[in-house]
Formats: C-alpha cells, sequence, structure tokens
C-alpha cells in the first residue's frame, strides 16, 4: 500500500505517490476514513415527516458514506468520492443523500456507478420539475445539457458500469434504488466546493418513490400533497393519487 498521508484538517485521504485502492468487494477505499451520514442528518430531505420520525425512533440507521480521495493539487486538480448508500426507505421514498450544488458553479462532476442500482436526480438552479419527468422514463443520455436548461430537474437511472457527466450548475443527489448497497465514484474539481443551502429550502423537485411497478420518480410537491390528503404513507394509496 502506498504510504499514506491523511490530513485532520481536511478530511481527505492522500497518498504521496501511487494508485489509492478501491476494496471492490467492502466499497472501501483503502486507508480512508468515511464521513458517515445517518438519517439524523437528512432532515428535511425525505418528505414523509411521520415515516421519517418512526424511522428515526427505531434506531438513527447509516444511509450513506462517503471515502474522499485527492492527490496534491493546485490549480487544475481533482479529487474524488467514493460514496455508498445503503438500500433503504423512509416512506415509499429510497434512501439518498442530500445533495448539493458546486460552491463554485462551473465546476461539473463525473460520476461512476460502481454495484448496486440507483440513479441520480439532476436539477438545474431554479430547480422546477417539468411535467413530462413526472415519471421514469429518462434515459440517460438524455441528461447532458443541463447546463443549458432552465426548469428542469430529471432522474437517471444508473447501473454498475454507467458514467454520467454532470455539467456544471446541476445540482445532483444521489438514490438507492435497489436492495443492496450502491457504490459509484464521483469525479470534481478539488476547488468545487459544496452548497448544501442552495437545495436545502426547497429540496429537489423529483421524489424517487417505490411504485408497485419499481421505482418512479415523481414530482416532489404532488408526493407532498398527496400524503397531506391521504394521512398515512401507504404506498398503494399515495401512489395511486400520484398516477390516477
Ligand atoms: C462530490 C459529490 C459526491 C457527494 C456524495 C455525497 O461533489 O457529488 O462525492 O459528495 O455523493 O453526497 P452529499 O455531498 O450530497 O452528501
Ligand atoms: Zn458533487
Amino acid at each position: 500500500m502506498p504510504p499514506v498521508n491523511k490530513d485532520p484538517s481536511d478530511g481527505l485521504f492522500r497518498t504521496d505517490d501511487g494508485p489509492h485502492q478501491i476494496d471492490i468487494i467492502k466499497a472501501t477505499l483503502v486507508g480512508a476514513v468515511p464521513a458517515e451520514r445517518h438519517l439524523s442528518a437528512l432532515r428535511g430531505c425525505f418528505s414523509d415527516n411521520a415515516a421519517y420520525q418512526a424511522a428515526l425512533r427505531d434506531g438513527d440507521r447509516l444511509v450513506y458514506a462517503v471515502q474522499s480521495g485527492a492527490a496534491d493539487g493546485g490549480p487544475g486538480a481533482l479529487q474524488y468520492g467514493l460514496g455508498v448508500i445503503q438500500p433503504g426507505r423512509v416512506g415509499l421514498e429510497f434512501y439518498m443523500t442530500k445533495g448539493h450544488q458546486h460552491t463554485w458553479r462551473q465546476a461539473g462532476e463525473v460520476y461512476l456507478a460502481l454495484s448496486g442500482s440507483g440513479g441520480i436526480v439532476l436539477q438545474a438552479e431554479t430547480g422546477q420539475a417539468r411535467p413530462e419527468h413526472k415519471t421514469d422514463t429518462v434515459r440517460p443520455q438524455d441528461a447532458t445539457g443541463l447546463a443549458d436548461a432552465t426548469d428542469q430537474a430529471r432522474f437517471v437511472p444508473l447501473t454498475a458500469g454507467q458514467i454520467i457527466y454532470l455539467p456544471g450548475g446541476t445540482a445532483h443527489r444521489t438514490v438507492n434504488t435497489g436492495t443492496e448497497p450502491f457504490v459509484y465514484l464521483g469525479v470534481y474539481p478539488a476547488d468545487a466546493g459544496h452548497d448544501y443551502d442552495a437545495t436545502a429550502a426547497s429540496n429537489f423537485a423529483l421524489a424517487v418513490l417505490a411504485g408497485a411497478d419499481g421505482p418512479v420518480a415523481t414530482s416532489r410537491a404532488d408526493y407532498l400533497a398527496a400524503l397531506s390528503t391521504s394521512g398515512n404513507s401507504a404506498a398503494a394509496d399515495t401512489l395511486g393519487e400520484l398516477h390516477d
């Protein structure tokens, strides 16, 4: 293993030379310390508040972990994060990351799905879901060009081996829609920064939900409306209302 220099000031795993190593079986970056996000860190992300409170009472479960790595930087430097989202749901909504914009808005990112099945919610700055994206009919190749578009949000399903490029200005949140951990690598400019406030107030405009025939990405506003009228988080009732 290459010599490890763990810089405690930024939490990044660094090596002075040689390749960093992902343990594919354990889905870990060898030598790195994971930043863990438990349910309590995702307050305000899941729309079914009753289900969220019940899940918290049941134990503050691990939702995802990220191990980040970098080499010595300078202008143009890149860094990366190995993300592992556990399988699970809060109400109908699949486990997911908090999601963010890059503080330096021009900073793009490349995601590579390594194992499991999930996807990524992409959203332009203004964050409104277009009606035609209420359901999950989006093909990965449609996901480019977001930087030119406003009022767009879409869900791009990803399975192992698929790569997606996120243009600058695209808010992104990763979701595990499967029954195994969803593992992916994101590579981005070291100067990108993470702006969580940009999406925290209004949340992402699409919610990725367990439907009768598999995952569906649906308008969060519709999901919230269905939750408030159905009075519970029963899958059949809620999705029935959303898709009637
Ligand atoms: C880095 C990036 C990923 C995420 C990771 C966790 O720019 O997009 O490495 O940081 O998926 O998600 P957040 O940062 O939203 O908690
Ligand atoms: Zn990012």
